[in-house]
């Protein structure tokens, strides 16, 4: 599936929810995360952010596979819901997100 990476954390664009044909795409406090299962690997999503964050899971940056397994821990308590809009934004996010320094502003 495709997996979405480090740049999204902070920065939560949302242009790729819009091009998700399977709302596969969920939120939480700090990044977005792609549903492993539900991701059908239509691509759509891929081009539209603009900080150029989402990968598939294959080419994902080395020293970004970490948020393939994020990808994973976020939903362990969800399941497979079969759609982001009706869950909204959740409260929490996957452990190595939460653990990253909020930035200063
Ligand atoms: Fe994040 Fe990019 Fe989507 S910043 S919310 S992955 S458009
Ligand atoms: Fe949706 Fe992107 Fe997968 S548009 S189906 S999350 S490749």
């Amino acid at each position: 599936s495709y997996v979405i990476a480090e740049p999204c954390i902070d920065v939560m664009d949302r242009a790729c929810i819009d091009e998700c044909p399977v709302d596969c795409i969920y939120e939480g406090p700090r990044k977005l995360y792609i549903h492993p299962d539900e991701c059908i690997d239509c691509s759509a999503c891929e081009p539209a952010c603009p900080v150029e964050a989402i990968f598939f899971a294959e080419d994902l940056p080395t020293e970004w596979h970490v948020y393939a397994d994020a990808n994973v821990d976020f939903f362990t308590d969800l399941g497979s819901p079969g759609g982001a809009a009706a869950i909204g934004r959740r409260d929490r996010d996957a452990a190595c997100v939460a653990a990253r320094p909020i930035p200063a502003i």
